[in-house]
C-alpha cells in the first residue's frame, strides 16, 4: 500500500533537487486574534484537509492570500511562517489583496463567475469586467510570489483550483522552465455550459500553460477536452489524452483526491472521542433513536435545503419514525458577502422551523441546525454516532466528508446516503446511492439505510474502508508527482 512513508521516500528519491511549491487561494492555516493572544487556526474544507497532510510529508512552501487578522502580525520580512505553528514542517507564504481586489477576484469573478457555471445547481454565473481585471490582477500577485520563492532553484510548481486558472501563464512568462500544474478541485462542466463564460478563451489559455492539469473524474477531463476542441485551434489528443497548444503540450488527467484515511481513523478510534460518543446522545436535544448526520460548508450545491424536504417526506410516508429520528445539520459558514450565500442561510433557517413546527410534539423536533464551531474530536464523535450520513450535494467534484465519515466509522457501524453527483460516487459504491432533487425516492433511501441488516451494513462498510485505506490522500499526491516527474 502507498501510504505516507512511501510518499516521503518518492519525495527523497525524486525531489531533492526541486523546490516544492503549492499555491491556493486559502491558506492552510490563519492566525487570528482572541483578546491580545493569537491563535493558529487550521482551516476547514476539502483542500486543506487534502494537502495539509501532503505538505506536512514533502515540506516546501504553500502560497496563498492573507484572511486572518493577525497574520501579519506573525510573518517574518519575506512574508513566510513556518506551520504548523506548534510542530513547523512547512513554509506558509501569504500575499495580501485589498478589499476591493478581494471583493472583484474571490466573491466576485471566481465565486459569482467560476464557482455556479461548474456546477449544475441551477445557479446563474454571473461575469463582470471589473471583477475579471481583479481576477486577473490577483493572479498575478499569487505568480509573483512564487516566481519570488523560486529564485535560482529548479521549481514544481502545484497550483489548486478555480481561482488560479491564470497563473500558469504568467509564472511561465519569467519563469519559462519551471514545471507547472494544477489541480481543478471541481467540476468541469460540458462544452455547452462553459461556452457562455465570456473570458472563456483566456481561462483556456491560461490552463493550457500549465504542464499537467488534473481533474478527480475522467468525465470531467473528458468534458475538458471536448471544451478545448470546440473552443480552441488546438490538438486534442484523446488517446494520450492531452492538448497542445501553440506549441505547447498539456496532459490531462485523472486523481480521485483523497483523506489521511489512518490517521484519521486513529484518532477516531483514540479514548477521547469514544469517551465523546457515549456522552453525545446526553448532549443532543432533542432525544433521538435514530440520529441521521451532515456536515457541510453551508452553500447552495451541498443540497441543505433538499435534504430538509426529503427528511419531511421521509416523516411524512414513514409517520412510525415521527419521535424517534433525528437530522443534525452542522454547517460551516461560508463566502457570507454573496447574497445568494446569505440568502441560502435565511431560507434553510425558515425550512427547517416551518418543518419543526409541522412534527413537534413535547420534546422532539426532527431538525437541528448548528451553525457554531465544534471542535475536532466532536467531529470524529458524530461520525461515529451518526446512524446515518447523508451526503447531498447537488452536484460537488469530490465531496471528502463521505470519505471522512468512512475513515471515522470505526466501529463499521451506521451507513452513508451519498449523492450520485458526487465524484464519492463513483469510488463509494457500497454506500446507499440518492438523487437529492427525488424527495421520494430520497425518503425511501433514508429509510432503506435506516433498516439495512446490521450485517450488511457492516459489510458494506468494511468494503468501503478498504478502498479509503488503498486509494488515500499520498497515493494521490504519490500518482500526481509521479506523473510531473515524467514530464
Ligand atoms: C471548495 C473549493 C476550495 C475551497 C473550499 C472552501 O472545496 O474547491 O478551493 O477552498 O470550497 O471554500 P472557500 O471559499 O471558503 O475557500
Amino acid at each position: 500500500m502507498f501510504d505516507r512513508k512511501s510518499l516521503q521516500n518518492l519525495i527523497k528519491e525524486k525531489l531533492t533537487d526541486y523546490k516544492f511549491i503549492v499555491v491556493s487561494n486559502r491558506q492552510p492555516y490563519t492566525f487570528e486574534y482572541a483578546g491580545r493572544k493569537i491563535n493558529c487556526i487550521k482551516t476547514i474544507g476539502g483542500l486543506v484537509t487534502a494537502l495539509d497532510p501532503v505538505m506536512q510529508t514533502a515540506g516546501g512552501t504553500w502560497i496563498a492570500y492573507s484572511s486572518g487578522d493577525a497574520d501579519a502580525d506573525v510573518l517574518d520580512k519575506d512574508n513566510s511562517v513556518k506551520i504548523p505553528y506548534e510542530n513547523p514542517q512547512y513554509t506558509q507564504k501569504l500575499i495580501f489583496l485589498t478589499k476591493e481586489e478581494e471583493n472583484g477576484y474571490y466573491y466576485g469573478y471566481a465565486n459569482q463567475g467560476l464557482w455556479p457555471l461548474c456546477h449544475i445547481a441551477y445557479r446563474q454565473p454571473v461575469f463582470s469586467i471589473s471583477d475579471w481585471e481583479h481576477y486577473k490582477n490577483a493572479n498575478k500577485k499569487f505568480a509573483e510570489s512564487v516566481v519570488d520563492a523560486i529564485g535560482l532553484e529548479k521549481p514544481f510548481v502545484w497550483l489548486q483550483d478555480y481561482h488560479l486558472t491564470l497563473c500558469a501563464g504568467f509564472i511561465k512568462e519569467k519563469k519559462p522552465d519551471a514545471v507547472v500544474s494544477l489541480f481543478w478541485h471541481i467540476p468541469w462542466p460540458n462544452p455547452e455550459v462553459f461556452r457562455v463564460c465570456p473570458q472563456k478563451n483566456e481561462i483556456l489559455e491560461g490552463l493550457l500553460s500549465n504542464d499537467l492539469l488534473g481533474f478527480h473524474i475522467k468525465y470531467h477531463c473528458h468534458n475538458f477536452l471536448e471544451t478545448c476542441e470546440l473552443e480552441l485551434e488546438a490538438k486534442v489528443d484523446w488517446e494520450e489524452s492531452a492538448v497542445t497548444y501553440k506549441g505547447h503540450k498539456t496532459l490531462i488527467r485523472d486523481f480521485p483526491i483523497s483523506i489521511d484515511f489512518d490517521k484519521l481513523s486513529e484518532m477516531s478510534s483514540g479514548e477521547d472521542v469514544s469517551r465523546k460518543v457515549n456522552e453525545l446522545p446526553t448532549q443532543i436535544d432533542p432525544p433521538y433513536e435514530v440520529l441521521a448526520l451532515s456536515i457541510d460548508r453551508i452553500d447552495y450545491t451541498k443540497g441543505i435545503l433538499e435534504k430538509i424536504k426529503a427528511v419531511d417526506r421521509f416523516l411524512e410516508k414513514y409517520p412510525e419514525y415521527q419521535k424517534r429520528f433525528v437530522f443534525f445539520q452542522k454547517g460551516a459558514l461560508s463566502r457570507l458577502h454573496i447574497k445568494a450565500y446569505k440568502h441560502l442561510i435565511d431560507e434553510i433557517q425558515s425550512l427547517a422551523e416551518e418543518i419543526n413546527w409541522k412534527y413537534r410534539s413535547g420534546y422532539w423536533y426532527p431538525i437541528v441546525l448548528l451553525n457554531t464551531k465544534i471542535d475536532y474530536i466532536t467531529h470524529l464523535a458524530l461520525y461515529r454516532a451518526c446512524d446515518l450520513c447523508i451526503v447531498g450535494s447537488l452536484h460537488d467534484g469530490m465531496n471528502l466528508v463521505a470519505k471522512e465519515f468512512i475513515a471515522a466509522n470505526t466501529d463499521n457501524k451506521g451507513m452513508l446516503l451519498l449523492s450520485q453527483f458526487t465524484g464519492a460516487a463513483r469510488e463509494l459504491k457500497n454506500a446507499v446511492l440518492i438523487n437529492p432533487f427525488d424527495a421520494d425516492g430520497f425518503a425511501d433511501a433514508i429509510k432503506e439505510a435506516i433498516e439495512m441488516p446490521k450485517e450488511i451494513k457492516s459489510e458494506r462498510i468494511i468494503r468501503m474502508r478498504e478502498n479509503v485505506k488503498e486509494n488515500n490522500i499520498f497515493r494521490w499526491a504519490g500518482k500526481f508527482i509521479k506523473e510531473l516527474i515524467r514530464i
